[in-house]
């Protein structure tokens, strides 16, 4: 019988590996095992809880304010131990962070084969998303099994030369767990807290703008950026409800709850538990974000997205015109709200339901695959 070691560490790593773990759990073929590094712990926590899913080993490395060097070297030397006990065959990595890049490198040192899920997204600028770019190319390199979300996933792997027959085109599995999630929050016996308390805070009357942000690279100046446009699209809409669930980074919070407190249709709350962000989704006019897997996710839903970066990994929805770039320049981030919210026709164009990132069947096949091997 083969051994599988799942292992993952952030809020939604964990969201894109839930449903492979479920699976693989329920598979009587294989032994699975799951380990999380703890590099999120809070936000990570928050989505164990929702799927159900208690982890065999818990490396529980994180520290406030935590920096790359010492995350790496913390995760790879954690991972012996764990290597060790489990005599892995293949070990399930995901994505672009610390977590993915390291756990790759400890798993090829085990000898292991390493299957890389969302494998071959590129933004070709190793800098951007830093340090999410090298991660995921480097994850690349040590892989011997590439999950690719989309076609144009596989294509940039190929042009690497990856060989072809260890490439699979998948889907995503974000679409996978989004299904599975907005089925259980739609079931009548699902009763949520957090939800009932957004019920009884937000006024659904108004357009709700859901607000995310995070990535390294906007911190400082894109931040504050940020952070002017959303008071002034505040201030000039009070017809709109901004609604932000701020990361717990301190690089993020500090800013965010200094510019942003205190002004009467903007909400700062700590970060959703998955069943309430998905909810709240839903219920929104536009997202504002430079988060990666809800650019995926919302397309799904039908709802248009503007995206605090420059460039992205994930153009599929760009191209179909679901999500805009509008990088981290204050005025355009203003017009582009403005214009969302001024004219209902070109709203509607944007708010095209589509599914670019999966079909919701890509853990079936990547579990599939690993059978026939
Ligand atoms: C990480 C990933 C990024 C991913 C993001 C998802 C890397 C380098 N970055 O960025 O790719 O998009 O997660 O959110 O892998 N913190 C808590 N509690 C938590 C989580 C974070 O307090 O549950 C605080 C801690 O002070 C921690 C800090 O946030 O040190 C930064 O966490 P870290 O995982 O290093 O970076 P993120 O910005 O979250
Ligand atoms: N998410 C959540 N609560 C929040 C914000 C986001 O559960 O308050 C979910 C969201 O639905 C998506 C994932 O977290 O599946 C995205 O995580 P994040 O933005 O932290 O990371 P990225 O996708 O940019 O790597």
């Amino acid at each position: 019988m083969k051994t599988n070691l799942i292992v993952f560490g952030t809020r939604p790593e964990a969201i894109k590996m839930a449903p492979l773990v479920l699976a693989f759990k329920n598979d009587k073929s294989f032994i699975t095992k799951i380990c999380v590094t703890a590099q999120h712990r809070e936000m990570l926590d928050q989505v164990l809880e929702f799927f159900e899913i208690k982890p065999d080993f818990d490396l529980n490395v994180m520290k406030p304010n935590q920096n790359l060097y010492s995350l790496t070297a913390t995760i790879i030397e954690g991972m012996k131990p764990v290597l060790e006990e489990v005599q892995p065959d293949y070990v399930y990595v995901h994505g672009d962070t610390t977590t993915s890049m390291a756990v790759g490198i400890a798993a090829f040192y085990s000898g292991a084969k390493v299957c890389h899920v969302e494998a071959g997204l590129r933004t070709f600028d190793r800098k951007y998303p830093f340090p999410e770019e090298f991660n995921r190319q480097l994850t690349g390199k040590i892989a011997d099994y590439h999950f690719a979300p989309t076609i144009l996933s596989q294509k940039n792997l190929l042009q690497e030369n990856t060989n072809s027959t260890n490439v699979i085109v998948t889907g995503n599995t974000v679409i996978d767990a989004l299904l599975f999630g907005i089925e259980k929050v739609n079931t009548s016996n699902f009763k949520d807290p957090e939800i009932e308390n957004l019920k009884e805070t937000l006024d659904f009357q108004k357009k709700i703008i859901l607000v995310t942000g995070h990535r390294r690279e906007n911190h400082g100046q894109g931040l504050l950026n940020i952070c002017s446009a959303l008071k002034a699209i505040a201030e000039k809409n009070p017809e709109t409800q901004i609604i932000y669930p701020v990361h717990l980074n301190p690089n993020v919070e500090k800013p965010v709850y200094e510019l942003l407190t205190g002004i009467s249709n903007i909400l700062l709350v700590k970060p959703l538990a998955y069943a309430a962000f998905i909810w709240l989704m839903e219920k929104s006019f536009l997202i504002i974000t430079d988060s990666g897997g809800i650019q995926e996710e919302a397309p799904s839903l039908g709802k248009p997205v503007l995206v605090t970066r420059d460039t992205t990994e994930r153009p599929e929805a760009v191209e179909e015109g679901t999500v805009i770039l509008v990088g981290t320049d204050t005025k355009r981030i203003i017009e582009e709200t403005q214009k969302l919210i001024i004219d209902k026709t070109y709203y509607n164009s944007m708010s095209m339901l589509h599914n670019p990132y999966g079909d919701g069947k890509a853990t079936s096949r990547i579990v599939n695959f690993i059978k026939e091997l």
